[in-house]
């Protein structure tokens, strides 16, 4: 593809009709799209990506009544998706016998992952294509999510027949994954954070450790080229520093402490960091509430300390 030049959303739309991949900006990181019901397009996502097959994949579709025909609704999911989408929230649920999406996009699951997501260009090529859309963050498997275009070309591009850019992504993180099968379940924190959702459904219960259940959480995620050094208050010789709050530093997550601003940045400023090649690359310390549960998850995930 010419990955110079960002493709039109009937571009885009008529690629995925082809079975082919397409980069898709959205709200929280950049997307490696398919069309979520030919398995043969499904495939060479994971090939693209050098996914394990047994990690499956987010459905997203533009509105909830499309996300009804796929996934079966009950009163607590309704009441999410009504909050917050479009948004960065995804819905693990159990699957409709009719779903349109393959059995190799759910890994072989009962369950599936829905989302509608919030970026006008996500949505207008999810509207324009018509059915769900399969995306993974465009990284390759193991690697920082790509949170700009370029990132995102640079990481997977050479596997798409299109590419939108649709800018630096707002929310610079990957959706909050809440489980709804039995209890309810935080499986990966987000920019929606846990409070907000306890204040729609009640108490969450922890992700488990089971891998089955949560197959995206595997050690060592999200990861740079150097080690990660976490709570670090000042860096070594050699390192690169990601700081927070104020102090004059090349990259300061959010020199006001804001938590919003530092999600954004995260992950472009892990890779600008990596591209000096430092002996590692120190992190101050970031506070653990609202998003900060997010971005601290994902700051383990790089560090490598979370199985
Ligand atoms: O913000 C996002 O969610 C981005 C943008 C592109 O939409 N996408 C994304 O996809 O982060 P991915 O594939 O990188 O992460 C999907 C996560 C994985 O941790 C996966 O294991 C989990 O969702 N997941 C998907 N289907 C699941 C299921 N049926 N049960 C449990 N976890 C599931
Ligand atoms: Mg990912």
């Amino acid at each position: 593809m010419d990955a110079t030049r960002t493709a039109s959303v009937e571009e885009a739309a008529a690629a995925l009709g082809a079975g082919r991949l397409v980069i898709l900006p959205t709200e929280t990181v950049y997307g490696l799209a398919a069309d979520a019901s030919n398995p043969g397009a499904v495939a060479a996502i994971f090939e693209a990506k050098g996914r394990p097959r047994f990690n499956p994949l987010i459905s997203h579709v533009a509105d909830l009544e499309a996300a009804e025909r796929i996934a079966v609704f009950d009163i607590r999911a309704r009441r999410l998706a009504e909050r917050f989408w479009p948004g960065p929230l995804t819905l693990v649920l159990p699957v409709r016998a009719d779903t349109p999406v393959c059995d190799l996009a759910r890994a072989g699951l009962e369950t599936v992952a829905v989302r509608v997501p919030a970026h006008p260009l996500a949505r207008a090529v999810l509207q324009a294509f018509g059915g769900p859309v399969v995306a993974p963050s465009a990284n390759r498997s193991g690697r920082p999510s790509p949170t700009t275009f370029a990132d995102a070309v640079e990481e997977t591009g050479a596997a798409t027949a299109a590419a939108l850019d649709g800018g630096p992504c707002e929310v610079g993180l990957e959706s909050t994954v809440v489980a709804l099968l039995d209890e309810a379940r935080l499986l990966r924190p987000g920019a929606v954070t846990r409070a907000e959702i306890e204040a729609e459904i009640g108490p969450l219960a922890e992700a488990e450790a089971d891998a089955r259940r949560s197959p995206g959480r595997l050690a060592r995620h999200y990861s740079p080229k150097a080690p990660v050094r976490l709570d670090a208050t000042a860096p070594q010789p050699g390192e690169a520093y990601l700081a927070f709050g104020p102090g004059e530093h090349r990259w300061n997550l959010s020199p006001a402490g804001d938590l919003r601003q530092a999600a954004a940045r995260l992950f472009a400023y892990l890779r600008e960091a990596d591209r000096t090649d430092p002996t590692a690359i120190a992190v101050a310390p970031i506070p653990h509430e609202g998003l900060g549960e997010a971005i601290n998850d994902r700051l383990k995930r790089a560090a490598g300390y979370v199985g």
